[in-house]
């Protein structure tokens, strides 16, 4: 297995009808392929002898279960095998519920699959529930096997009319089969060579179809995605960087790229690629975990998803169009909060409409429904309460699933398929919203300012000296108030850097309220101070926005050189208090905030 680069390898999930045949054509694969241990089909005919067993294939799968039970835990039975072509691992996929939930959480993704139907009994419920849910992982390449031909005398009119039925049902999908063939597992018909049997056949047999599948994109020719995991302290040098990381679902990385977050929408380049117990180096692709440090200091939060400022961005949004597949016992129900898991993001989540739901075997479809069902197939909206980053299962395949937990447990597992606008869910919305829903003071900001001798002022003090700023804010404060100012002092920095040693707690949450609190202090009139740390040019923008149409000054006290537009007045920690009380007076009388005192 070593020997193969992943370019070399594909993973083929078997799926079909109990019974139907599929450790049996595992096993005969295997068998004929020369792929099993030495002596292990010997020891399986010898044991079934000796229990007066007819000899089984399917037996087969089982003896190398055990065995690579042993070493490692698996959840769906593996098989590995190789052509001159590729390295294949073959998923024997038992039961489908489980299958499913180990497909959508990525603990194994297959390429391509193949669908065995037992040419005797013909196309059973789980043909078509499992043919549904190969169509719905997104896997593109199905090949059906009509196995058990032996049973029905190699009959050329029952492999066509199975041809036909199974054609007509998967164009309802809109999934186009690869190929049908005809088979006889047991026998070993048309599995490594043509058939005698069945001349009237002249397609690929087993492994030339195998050798046929076409490999899906490399996931480091997508776009770059890696969800954040962490974000680390780095203070070997003395400073205060910080090392995102994260392992890279898929696309390629260098230093220098620029790279975005989302839904922050915060922006850097790459600094440095960190990697775990080894060098650093100049990139990083799709498959490894790194660490990267940015070249400008902004805070990002775990969960975010870090993408390339160069390629197609992800989608970002609180809403979005699912096709949900529920194994929870309880139903899924309306405006019930569930825990979403979305590549490194959890939240909550809401299921709102519920489009139709899907009875995967018969394909009927009901739209009355009111909710999800154990087993059932959605399709339907959920709801996030901010905005979250995603990509559409028919663009990235690893950051379009997502499952949903119920009482600590997977309850559901689903695929995005477009995201749905979400009308009041953006920051402007709110806030026009919010100034239209507001009753307003019919006591003008004019006549305040006349009455209070001075206009009204949101000051922020941002930098990383905490007592310098609080220093600097109270003096500031107490200067205003006792020349009869109206000023009101709240620091904050405290408050930020609790919170950040507590990623849960939720930095965006803080910066709205601060910035709701600005808008009501300086509407009636007053010059709000506050002080804070941890802040970056996106919250000083939100936090502008927010306290719009009435102003904000911004005063920088730290040493770190952060330019920023948003910045109106640039001081550093060994200013004496008295002095930069006065700098921000000055300022203040600049901007006409007391022209009245003037
Ligand atoms: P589950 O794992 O239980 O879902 O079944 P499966 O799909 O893996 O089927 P399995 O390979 O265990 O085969 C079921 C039965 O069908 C066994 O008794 C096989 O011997 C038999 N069988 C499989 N392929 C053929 C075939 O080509 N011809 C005949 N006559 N019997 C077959
Ligand atoms: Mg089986």
């Amino acid at each position: 297995m070593s020997d193969h680069s992943p370019k070399d390898q594909m993973s083929i999930v078997i799926v079909g009808h109990v019974d139907h045949g599929k450790s049996t054509v595992i096993g005969r694969l295997m068998a004929d392929t020369g792929s099993l241990p030495d002596g292990k089909l010997e020891q399986v005919r010898a044991m079934c002898k000796s229990n007066a067993r007819p000899f089984e294939y399917a037996f087969l799968m089982d003896a190398l279960k055990n065995e690579q039970a042993q070493g490692i835990t698996i959840d769906t039975a593996r098989c590995f095998f190789n052509t001159k072509k590729r390295h294949y691992i073959i998923i024997d996929a038992p039961g489908h519920i489980e299958f499913l939930k180990n497909m959508i959480t990525g603990a194994s993704r297959a390429e391509a699959a193949f669908l065995v139907i037992d040419a005797n009994e013909g196309i059973k419920e789980n043909s078509k529930r499992h043919g549904y849910m190969v169509s719905m992982l997104g896997i593109k390449q199905v090949s059906i096997l009509v196995n058990k031909m032996d049973l029905v005398d190699y009959s050329q009119e029952r492999f066509d009319s199975i041809v036909q039925d199974y054609t007509a049902f998967l164009g309802r999908l809109g999934v186009e089969p690869t190929s049908f063939i005809p088979i006889s597992a047991f026998e070993g018909e048309n599995i490594t060579e043509a058939s005698i049997e069945m001349p009237w056949y002249t397609g690929h047999h087993v492994l030339a179809q195998v050798d046929d599948f076409n490999k899906s994109a490399e996931p480091t020719e997508r776009p770059f995605r890696m969800p954040v995991q962490d974000i680390y302290k780095f203070t070997a040098e003395g400073d205060d960087r910080r090392i995102v990381a994260g392992s890279i679902d898929t696309g390629t990385v260098h230093i220098g790229d620029g790279v975005r977050f989302l839904p922050s929408g915060k922006t850097s380049k790459i600094k440095s690629i960190e990697c775990f117990n080894a060098d650093p180096m100049t990139q990083a692709h799709a498959g490894q975990s790194n660490g990267f440090t940015l070249d400008t200091e902004i805070y990002i939060q775990r969960g975010e998803l870090m993408v390339r400022d160069d390629e197609p961005p992800p989608q970002v949004s609180t809403r979005f169009k699912a096709n949900l597949f529920w194994m929870g016992h309880a139903p899924m129900l309306m405006n019930t909060s569930y825990k979403l898991k979305l590549g490194a993001a959890r939240a909550p989540v809401k299921l709102v409409d519920i489009v139709h739901v899907l009875d995967a075997s018969e394909l009927s479809t009901a739209t009355h429904k009111k909710q999800i069902d154990r087993h059932d197939v959605a399709e339907c909206i959920l709801e996030v309460p901010k905005p979250i980053a995603f990509d559409l299962v028919s663009e990235i395949e690893s950051t379009g699933r997502l499952v949903i937990v119920d009482n600590f447990e997977i309850a559901g597992a689903g695929i995005i398929l477009e995201s749905v606008s979400d009308d009041a869910s953006t920051l402007k919305d709110y806030i026009s919203e919010r100034e239209a829903a507001w009753h307003k003071s019919e006591i003008s900001a004019a006549e305040r300012g006349a009455s209070y001798r001075h206009g009204s002022k949101f000051i922020l003090i941002i930098g990383s000296e905490t007592n310098y700023k609080t220093e600097l804010g109270t003096a500031l404060e107490k200067k205003l108030f006792y020349r009869n100012f109206k000023s009101y002092y709240l620091g904050m920095a405290h408050m930020m850097n609790a919170m950040r040693s507590e990623q849960q707690l939720n930095r965006e949450d803080i910066i709205r309220r601060l910035g709701e609190l600005a808008r009501i202090l300086t509407d009636s009139g007053q010059i709000f101070i506050s002080s804070i740390a941890g802040i970056d040019e996106y919250d000083i923008k939100i936090l502008r926005q927010l306290n719009e149409p009435n102003d904000i000054l911004v005063v920088n006290v730290s040493d770190f050189a952060y330019e920023s537009d948003e910045i109106g007045l640039r001081l550093t920690a060994d200013t004496p208090v008295n002095e930069a009380v006065d700098a921000i007076c000055d300022v203040l009388k600049k901007q006409q905030v007391m022209e009245y005192y003037l």
